[in-house]
């Protein structure tokens, strides 16, 4: 099969597309025939060993996806597709069924198939979707509700969606409506009609308005894209309000030790990949209630490109890299 894989940490440049040994799956696990996955900023950072979030950080990675090399050249962390194969135990997919899910850090996801066992998080696909708008709907989302639930985001309360454009910004604006919550995002002056459509109260162009001068506060603020910080955020936060990070070693570590400060405190939730959490989004899309933003697509062969793309930082939503021709069906 056809795979985008890589054997050094580095710039975009280490990626390439090999012919490499298609998966054969085990008794409990389905073969999934790729059509459309995503570039995301966890491929991103996991392919340069994490190296602009600082030595501590990338150290961390290392140990994590190997020391001295990669252990999976496969990156790739979100997929639809249909299923090609099933082991003897399966008893749920068929072959045939149009699936999609999160391989999330086993990744694996940017090649022609990817095996997975079947409790892991896959689920069919929502009716009406297609493979792209499928492929792109787990990650941002996953990572939202899992941060949304974190915090028992409830109806009524106040939540300002920081970097709303992004893949989690954009998932954090429409699970919070969902929710119920009164929702203020916050992004550049060329996404505020798109944060608007996806059902925000208010939206704030950082461009214009500093939020943390403003003299609001909020029982949530969500800094969905790593670039705010406790300190500056802490002031417009209501008595007992929460600040979620998504990034950076000092959040965890400010989450882990100042769990409340002053009333106000850090969390920073580890997206769970479940197939429940799964499930749950193919429902939200099924009752119009959430959709992935997709700003491109890229054939797999320029994964080169869509991968400098996204490490532009300017993505709106998500980035798709289209495995077959029928990624779009
Ligand atoms: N915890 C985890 O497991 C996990 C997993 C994946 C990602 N992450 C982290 O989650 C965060 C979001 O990832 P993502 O993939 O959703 O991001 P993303 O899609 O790459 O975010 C891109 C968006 O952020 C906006 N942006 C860039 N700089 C900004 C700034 N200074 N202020 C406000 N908006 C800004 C950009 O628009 P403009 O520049 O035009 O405003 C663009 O629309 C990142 O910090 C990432 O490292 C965490």
């Amino acid at each position: 099969m056809r795979a985008v894989v890589y054997d050094r940490y580095g710039p975009p440049e280490v990626l390439r597309l090999e012919e490499v040994e298609r998966p054969e799956p085990m008794d409990d696990e389905v073969l999934v025939r790729i059509h459309a996955t995503t570039v995301n900023r966890a491929d991103c950072a996991t392919r340069e060993a994490n190296r602009r979030n600082g030595l501590a950080a990338s150290l961390l990675s290392r140990l994590v996806f190997g020391i001295r090399r990669p252990k999976a050249r496969i990156l790739g962390s979100e997929f639809a597709g249909e299923v090609e194969a099933v082991g003897a135990t399966v008893s749920e997919l068929a072959v045939g069924d149009r699936v999609f899910g999160a391989s999330g850090l086993r990744f694996g996801a940017h090649a022609e198939f990817i095996r997975c066992p079947e409790g892991s998080a896959l689920a069919r696909m929502p009716a009406g979707v297609t493979f792209e708008e499928a492929a792109a709907a787990c990650d941002g989302a996953i990572n939202a509700l899992t941060s949304l639930r974190r915090v028992g985001l409830r109806a009524g309360q106040r939540i300002l969606v920081y970097g709303a454009s992004g893949s989690i910004g954009t998932a954090a604006v429409q699970l919070s409506r969902d929710f119920g919550a009164d929702v203020t995002a916050v992004c550049n002056t060329k996404n505020v009609e798109l944060v608007r459509s996806l059902g925000a109260d208010r939206v704030i162009d950082y461009t214009r308005e500093d939020f943390t001068k403003n003299g609001e506060t909020y029982d949530v603020i969500f800094d969905a894209v790593g670039k705010q910080s406790f300190r500056r955020c802490r002031r417009s936060l209501s008595p007992g309000g929460t600040y979620i990070a998504t990034d950076g070693l000092l959040n965890a570590v400010l989450a882990l030790v100042s769990s409340r400060a002053g009333g106000r405190r850090v969390v920073f939730p580890i997206p769970r990949q479940t197939k429940e959490n799964v499930r749950f989004v193919a429902e939200l899309i099924e009752g119009g209630r959430y959709r992935a933003v997709i700003d491109r697509r890229y054939p797999m062969e320029q994964v080169i490109d869509a991968t400098r793309y996204v490490e532009t930082e300017q993505k709106a939503g998500n980035v798709i890299l289209a495995v077959t021709d029928g990624s779009g069906a």
